[in-house]
């Protein structure tokens, strides 16, 4: 016993002035100073003689570490074991320990010993550790839905005290129920260094909606709460749903290609599949999709796709190809005589409703054209347009109308001098007739507008004249004659109905008397009796 013991002792004999107080506790920072207030931080008292602190040691006995004369300068470090480095003593009486660590858990007293009293300040110190961050380990590869599997452990490692730890999903605490959670805790201590380690495994039922789902582990601690990282986790969970889908553009023609994919909605997805191609089953591996190339009218159908270790999950879907055969007769060139019958044929087929069209040079037509009798107004170029949803053909014919010349008008009238005649004769044939009077004349005129050819001569006629008009083409020729007189009188023949006109029609030979147009010739000889009247008056 030091003289400082020996003081006690021979103070607590000689007085009744110990006194204990309740003791304190204070908690301090693993590794860190631990500061151990003497009184709770009061004020030393005026007549202080000495302050000392004690301490518990592990055999249960009290051991002492440092004593401090109140008009020393230093403090006198009694201790021998492992505090004699790491205790020092503050001015306000604190004892402070270095690097505290588990051992400096227990029971520090603050003997202070002044006037005649002697006070005793025990002071229970704990040492704290909060946990290194947690974390989530042996994880699942991947949980298989409804399958009790365990998902991982939850490691918050060297704590003091120990760590309690939670498991969340999506942030919302996971309880065990023993049955689809199991959570199993635990708790190591280090014998080196006292600090405890929990862990906390947990099992678990996935359910296909925990795809994605944030699984995290929380170390709760009096320092400080941490939180792991999140993870996820694959969830293998089989098809409930197959469908098939078609992809191509709609509507989907004859020669366009088509690919059925089949889509089924569990996890991992399934890598084979079976396709039912018109009756025909055909594996696929590796792919969800088999494509139909450059279809036709005839891959209408019903399509289907089922899995392959379960084929009783199907998917159908139809697909319905588009088509348009239109022929047309006749087609190209169409070469007819007037008043023949053309027979225009149009046949289609398509896949559905066909929308049909005419146009006679790009004039749209109500109807489509019939030639029982054709006309020169038929002749033009003739497109039939068919469509049906997504597909649109056409065809076409050019009809042309011929016919042998035609003398359709002939007329005299006289000039505006009075002193001539005007011939017009006009006739209408295809190709372009020739058209000619049987005598000469002047001011030849002639022209072909609409299939109608007009021939114009100015004459002077020297006496009541027959004449003829011919009209003269490939095909054959018209001719028709025309009394004209020297008398100022007009006469008009339209055509062969009226007037006295004479028609003839031969081909293609040309009629014996035109051969003789060119000796016909003009007298003045009525003429000149005119003259010679108007002189004798
Ligand atoms: C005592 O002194 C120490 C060191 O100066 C200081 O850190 C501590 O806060 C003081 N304690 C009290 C209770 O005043
Ligand atoms: C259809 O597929 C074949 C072969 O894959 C390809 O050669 C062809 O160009 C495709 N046709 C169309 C219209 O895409
Ligand atoms: C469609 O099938 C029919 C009979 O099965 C066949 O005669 C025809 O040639 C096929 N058509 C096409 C475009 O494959
Ligand atoms: C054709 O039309 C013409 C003029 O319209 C008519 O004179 C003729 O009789 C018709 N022929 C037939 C066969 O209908
Ligand atoms: C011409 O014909 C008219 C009647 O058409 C007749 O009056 C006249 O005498 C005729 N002249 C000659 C010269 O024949
Ligand atoms: C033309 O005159 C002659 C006699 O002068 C007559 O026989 C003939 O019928 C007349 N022709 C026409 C078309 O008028
Ligand atoms: C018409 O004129 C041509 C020359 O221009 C001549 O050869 C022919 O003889 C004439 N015919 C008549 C009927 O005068």
């Amino acid at each position: 016993m030091d003289s400082t013991g020996r003081f006690l002792l021979s103070l607590v004999t000689a007085a009744t002035f110990l006194q204990v107080r309740s003791t304190v506790t204070v908690i301090g920072l693993y590794g860190e100073t631990i500061e151990v207030p003497c009184n709770n931080g009061a004020a030393k008292p005026e007549d202080l003689i000495f302050t000392k602190w004690k301490y518990k040691m592990d055999d249960g006995t009290s051991g002492d570490l440092l004593v401090k004369q109140a008009h020393k300068e230093q403090a006198q470090i009694q201790a021998m074991d492992g505090y004699k480095d790491r205790v020092t003593i503050a001015a306000n009486s604190s004892l402070m320990i270095q690097g505290g660590s588990l051992v400096d858990q227990r029971t520090f007293t603050c003997m202070v010993v002044y006037g005649s009293n002697l006070d005793e300040h025990p002071v229970d110190v704990l040492v704290h550790k909060k946990p290194l961050p947690p974390q989530i380990k042996d994880k699942a590869k991947e949980l298989e839905n409804g399958k009790l599997t365990s998902l991982g452990v939850c490691t918050a490692a060297d704590a003091n005290p120990a760590a309690v730890i939670m498991w969340s999903k999506n942030g919302k605490l996971l309880v065990a129920d023993g049955k689809t959670i199991i959570i199993t805790p635990s708790v190591k201590m280090d014998p080196s260094t006292g600090l405890s380690t929990t862990t906390s495994g947990l099992q678990y039922t996935a359910v296909k909606s925990d795809v994605g789902a944030k699984f995290t582990c929380t170390a709760k601690h009096s320092l400080e709460t941490q939180v792991s990282a999140p993870e996820t986790f694959v969830i293998h969970y089989p098809t409930e749903k197959l469908s098939l889908q078609v992809l191509a553009k709609t509507p989907i023609r004859e020669g366009d290609n088509v690919t059925l994919k089949c889509n089924a909605d569990g996890n991992p997805p399934p890598t084979s599949f079976y396709f039912s191609i018109k009756g025909q089953k055909v594996t696929v591996k590796d792919s969800d999709t088999f494509t139909l190339t450059a279809v036709t009218r005839n891959s209408t159908g019903d399509y289907k796709c089922s899995l392959v270790d379960d084929d009783k999950m199907e998917a159908s879907e139809k697909v319905v190809v588009s088509y348009l055969d239109l022929s047309l007769s006749p087609t190209g060139k169409v070469l007819k005589m007037v008043r023949d019958t053309l027979l225009v044929k149009m046949e289609q087929d398509a896949s559905g409703d066909a929308k049909v069209s005419w146009t006679k040079d790009n004039r749209k037509l109500d109807e489509t054209p019939r030639f029982d009798n054709v006309t020169y107004a038929d002749a033009g170029f003739y497109v039939c347009e068919v469509s049906v949803a997504g597909i649109k053909r056409s065809q076409s014919f050019q009809l042309v109308v011929e016919g042998t010349p035609v003398i359709k008008k002939m007329t005299e009238h006289h000039s505006e001098d009075g002193r001539h005649k005007v011939l017009t004769c006009e006739a209408e044939g295809v190709p372009r007739p020739s058209v000619q009077w049987s005598i000469n004349g002047t001011n030849e005129e002639n022209s072909y507008i609409n299939g109608k050819a007009t021939h114009k001569i100015t004459v002077v006629p020297t006496g009541n004249l027959t004449i003829t008009c011919i009209a003269t083409n490939k095909l054959g020729n018209h001719f028709m004659a025309l009394n004209v007189s020297s008398l100022i009188k007009d006469e008009k023949i339209p055509g062969k109905d009226e007037g006295p006109g004479k028609q003839e029609r031969r081909k293609p030979e040309r009629p014996k008397r035109a051969r003789n147009w060119r000796s016909a010739k003009l007298r003045c000889r009525d003429s000149r009796a005119v003259l010679e009247r108007r002189r004798r008056k």
